[in-house]
């Protein structure tokens, strides 16, 4: 618990206040005592420095939001691009008192440890570059990655089938936003026989430096067409240099979108550059979750995914006038009909699942057509058909597998209604679909054989017999991949034999007991990719005579009530939890996207690992 007081935190306030007030005039004593009465929160943000406009940017973002919230005050730190200012940034800001840290890191991995720290008495909100590990309430970020290969897709379109020369202008060498944008752009760019990267330059993130790099090497470059640069000022930057050195017919493409003068969106309508990717910087949404955390809200997710628009000359002006509109206060002239698809009813995380969002949409109060599809795509096609023509105001459905999807969301699309993705996910880029709600189902992979690892450790063999779930299904795929990601560096931890069980009991047990034929007793271990094909799994061991949890150890995911009672008898270890209560931040979701707002490309659920040691404490507390 944080040992300081209210009285310690209105001290601290008013010194802040006094300072403030000696600069911007002064408020009536009667002013001053209400506000004083009205702190509820104090919340600390811990800045990386003030130099980059994106940064400056965020920082307005969050003074803005917070100012429509009379009960909140924020205190900002600016740690000018040093971490270990920044690590005593945070350690000052708690000593303060504050309720709330929301940092944007300068070096992610230098900060993991003073996060963690903080994380241990406070709600921590991590912004833009992520810390190692999970010690933090929330990360608001962009998917960089992605953002790169949307401005390589770009390139080259601009590029076409002539193909070309390109010059990327990177920032700060080795911070993770240039890694992950240069690798995605380049992921694209290869794909192009007749496109080449002729050079790469540092110019971290800096307009004059980016200038006076690209004023050196243009000269040895005299054919390049297109620079792409990983923000909008140093895609300002080289193009001044090729106006100074009289080279015509370039092209530059940046990243930010930023609004103002000289930010990205002014420079696309100025025709400087070809085109941007706006980075959101995560400032508003950061204060709006903190708020919601400070209030103890439930259902707050662990990660969200900022969406990256593409801004050209055709869009550019509606963009502008769409971010300038004040957002509506919407009251919905009907009571807002929202079509979901369920996949089916497989397991007990399923049926969790489907009362958690008829619960929510009957909490918020939103008309919902539900129809389950028995695990069947061409079911859950149908009724995403039968939605559309009854004019739903959103759709969302949660797919059964990852292929196939196009047709029937292009025709959403066509027909104007918006989809939500929700727990699984579809093999299209985002741009068919508004958001999607789930789990990071690799992680939950990579929990469950760690947990595995740091469990059977000093073993020389252990044989794992792995019960997949639906072929073709994102928790499947992903949480294969994870598993099998950590076991690669334990080469005695081997999976023998791997099946699909369909994520039912029936058919993990019968899985279990064609794998027992098989490989008869030399089986040490079981993952099973969900509770309900452990428990089959669990059956099919006792009946040939082993003792599960004892003789096999049996690791799963989704951490439902039946999983803690086998754990309380001793037979499975460990549940990897999957949290199938997505129904309020669906609700929430479909809400912001009838009000007209954008949402996040991706809302990733909080989860947890538990054993064997824990599950007494824990059950009652289950849910689901
Ligand atoms: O997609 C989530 C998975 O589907 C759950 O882990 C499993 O139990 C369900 O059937």
């Amino acid at each position: 618990m944080n040992a300081v007081t209210k009285a310690d935190k209105i001290i601290f306030f008013l010194i802040v206040c006094l300072v403030t007030l000696f600069f911007s005039g002064c408020a009536t004593e009667q002013e001053r005592a209400e506000e004083r009465n009205q702190i509820q929160f104090l919340i600390g943000v811990s800045q990386a420095n003030l130099i980059e406009p994106w940064r400056v940017v965020m920082t307005r973002e969050i003074k803005e939001e917070a100012g429509k919230h009379k009960h909140l005050r924020v205190v900002f730190t600016d740690a000018a691009q040093s971490s270990q200012k920044q690590i005593n940034d945070v350690e000052k800001l708690l000593q303060q008192g504050i309720d709330l840290l929301i940092i944007s890191p300068n070096d992610a991995s230098v900060l993991t440890p003073v996060v963690a720290k903080a994380y241990k008495k406070i709600p921590v909100i991590v912004l833009d570059r992520a810390v190692e590990g999970y010690d933090y309430t929330l990360f608001i970020g962009p998917d960089n990655h992605s953002i790169g290969k949307q401005a390589g897709k770009f390139v080259a379109d601009l590029l076409g089938s002539r193909g070309g020369n390109i010059i990327e202008i990177q920032g700060l060498n080795g911070s993770p936003p240039v890694r992950d944008r240069s690798e995605g752009f380049q992921e694209v760019i290869d794909k192009y026989g007749n496109i080449k990267i002729l050079d790469r330059v540092a110019a971290d993130w800096q307009r004059d430096k980016a200038e006076d790099e690209m004023k050196k090497i243009l000269k040895k470059y005299p054919d390049v067409d297109i620079v792409f640069a990983h923000n909008d000022p140093m895609a300002l930057g080289a193009y001044k240099a090729t106006r100074e050195l009289g080279l015509q017919g370039v092209s530059f493409v940046g990243i930010d979108g930023l609004p103002g003068a000289n930010g990205g969106l002014q420079l696309v309508k100025d025709g400087i550059l070809q085109g941007t990717f706006t980075c959101p910087t995560g400032g508003k949404e950061a204060v709006q979750y903190a708020i919601d955390i400070l209030n103890h809200e439930k259902g707050i997710p662990k990660k969200i995914i900022l969406r990256s628009n593409k801004i050209t000359r055709d869009n550019v002006a509606l963009y502008t006038d769409r971010q300038n509109e004040p957002v509506p206060n919407v009251k919905a002239k009907h009571k807002i009909v929202l079509g979901f698809s369920q996949l089916g009813r497989e397991s007990q995380w399923r049926l969790a699942n489907s009362a958690s969002i008829k619960q929510a949409a009957k909490d918020e109060g939103i008309e919902l057509l539900f129809t389950e599809a028995d695990q069947k795509q061409e079911l859950q096609i149908q009724s995403i058909r039968d939605f559309i023509k009854q004019k739903v105001d959103v759709i969302a459905f949660a797919p059964v597998v990852e292929d196939g999807w196009e047709e029937v969301l292009q025709e959403a699309k066509t027909a104007g209604i918006p989809v939500i993705i929700s727990d699984r996910t579809v093999n299209l880029d985002d741009s068919m679909y508004t958001t999607f709600i789930g789990a990071d189902f690799e992680e939950e992979g990579r929990r469950a054989a760690r947990w595995l690892v740091q469990n059977m450790q000093g073993r020389t063999n252990v044989n794992i017999v792995e019960l997949q779930g639906t072929v073709g299904s994102t928790p499947a795929i992903d949480r294969k991949k994870g598993f099998e990601e950590i076991l690669r560096e334990h080469p005695q931890f081997k999976i023998v034999d791997s099946e699909t069980g369909d994520f039912t009991r029936d058919e993990g047990k019968k899985v279990m007991e064609d794998c027992l034929r098989r490989n008869g007793t030399d089986i040490q271990a079981v993952f099973a990719h969900n509770d309900d094909m452990a428990l089959g799994a669990i059956e099919a061991i006792e009946e040939s005579g082993l003792k599960p949890g004892k003789d096999i150890v049996i690791v799963s995911i989704d951490a439902t009530k039946n999983a803690f009672n086998a754990m309380l008898a001793g037979k499975l270890n460990c549940t990897v939890e999957c949290n199938p209560l997505l129904g309020p931040q669906l609700m929430k979701a479909v809400k912001t996207l009838v009000a007209g707002r954008q949402l996040p490309v991706r809302i990733i659920t909080s989860e947890e690992v538990f054993s064997q040691e824990v599950a007494r404490k824990e059950l009652p507390y289950r849910k689901y």
